[in-house]
């Protein structure tokens, strides 16, 4: 089978180590891919945004067209690059553009929800600040208010500050406010034909910037799989309530859903509550998550871009535990410097790979050949162990052997879940 990957973050680098590790993969190749996604796939400087420039690298890849095109990110797909490849009959697994309007417009995500009876935080849509005072007065402290539109996991201000929250509606194009929901959260996977449900095993992200979850909001600090202290129902609870129902009602809209359908859930008091959907693998999950899957990936990708998840064996997973810790640049989330060399990287891959390695996010290589930062997110250690314990110990051990200046990472990451904590 040959694959082409597009994107160039961590993300995009597990999956294609992922494919790279699957034997039905003959070639692989990326767009734009990064300096780490070198080492497994061919390179295309392709804009990932681009429909037509995408289908033209699917259509001559190599010798033919390619068998399989998978779409990490969640730009591409609000653009509706899915949609261009599909149409020259490339399988591809990613959504097309109405699809991921579930991750795309907020709005629309909860209309989708209430037709489908799926628990989600109770929200308003607002236009005014009128509109905006009485829906923050309605829910009261703490406050959580959300640009309607992609922000790339930074237009959310959680704050019991009034005037900060106020702020943050007004410079948001179209706003969303609703419901604070307390409990733990968990990033709950599944891969889709647009019917057939294959949930992953789930996962818990780090959103905040640093240490004992202070700072800002980010893309993701870290993350951890399988989840000690969860249900063991949990799955299967949010497959039934969550997971079959959305992608039913998006089918019943004719704009059937194929590709990643990610469940950002909050476990409350009352129950599993849908925080956000988006229409890709999540950005640090994947890497933990990926990590424990024993099925190869390319087989089940392909499965559900071409409608035939029905008939696919049962997923197999590894007993252990896999800990993501992302290492970030200086100023990352503001305004992350780029252009620092990273060093450390060979000795990773000479005294921690297999348990532990370094999956690649903003990095490139400068005209010295040597790996520098070229992003907010530049790497992300991922380690696996027979527990969490040994995973975090593995991970923080390699991570310790990376230099980046200026760089910053939290030492938290599945510590408390480590210690038999929520
Ligand atoms: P989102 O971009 O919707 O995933 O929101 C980013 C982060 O903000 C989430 O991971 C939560 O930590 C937090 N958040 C979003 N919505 C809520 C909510 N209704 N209640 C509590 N926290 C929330
Ligand atoms: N880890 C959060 C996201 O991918 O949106």
């Amino acid at each position: 089978m040959k694959v082409l990957v597009i994107g160039g973050g961590a993300r995009e680098h597990a999956l294609c180590r992922a494919l790279s590790l699957d034997p039905e993969v003959t070639a692989l190749h990326c767009a734009p891919g990064n300096a780490g996604i070198a080492e497994v796939a061919a390179l295309h400087p392709v804009d990932a945004q681009d429909g037509a420039a995408v289908t033209g690298l699917a259509v001559r890849l190599g010798l033919g067209p390619a068998d399989l095109v998978v779409i990490g990110p969640e730009a591409p797909l609000v653009a509706g690059v899915a949609d261009a490849v599909r149409e020259r009959g490339i399988p591809v697994f990613g959504p097309s553009a109405r699809a991921a309007r579930l991750e795309g417009s907020k709005a629309f995500a909860k209309d989708v929800m209430a037709a489908a009876g799926v628990p989600t935080a109770r929200a308003y849509v607002c236009a005014t600040d009128a509109e905006v005072d009485q829906a923050l007065d309605a829910f009261g402290a703490p406050y959580v208010v959300k640009d309607d539109g992609l922000a790339a996991g930074k237009g959310v201000v959680v704050t019991s500050d009034l005037a900060a929250a106020r702020e943050h509606a007004r410079a948001c194009e179209r706003v969303v406010i609703e419901e604070f929901l307390d409990g733990p959260e968990v990033s709950l996977f599944a891969v889709t034909d647009g019917e057939s449900v294959v949930p992953l095993q789930p996962a818990q992200d780090f959103k905040r910037a640093y240490d004992a979850d202070e700072g800002p909001n980010t893309g993701g600090m870290g993350a951890y799989s399988p989840l000690p202290w969860a249900d063991p129902k949990l799955v299967d609870d949010v497959l039934a309530t969550v997971l079959q129902p959305t992608v039913d009602e998006l089918r019943r809209r004719g704009t059937p859903f194929t590709g990643l359908l990610y469940a950002g859930l909050a476990v409350t008091s009352r129950g599993v509550r849908v925080i956000e959907f988006n229409a890709r693998f999540g950005d640090p999950e994947t890497q933990a998550v990926l990590a424990r899957l024993r099925t190869p990936l390319a087989g089940l990708l392909h499965a559900a871009a071409t409608g035939t998840l029905a008939q696919f064996p049962p997923l197999r997973w590894s007993e252990g535990a896999a800990v993501t810790v992302v290492v970030a640049a200086a100023n990352y989330p503001a305004t992350p410097r780029s252009g620092d060399v990273i060093e450390g990287l060979d000795a990773v891959a000479a005294q921690d790979a297999p348990d532990a390695y370094v999956l690649h996010a903003g990095t490139r290589r400068d005209e010295a050949g040597r790996v520098v930062s070229a992003g907010g997110r530049v790497l992300s250690v991922t380690a696996t162990g027979p527990g969490l314990a040994a995973a975090r110990e593995r991970a923080y051990r390699a991570v310790g052997r990376v230099s980046l200046a200026g760089s910053h990472h939290r030492t938290d990451i599945a510590a408390a879940a480590a210690r038999g904590e929520g």
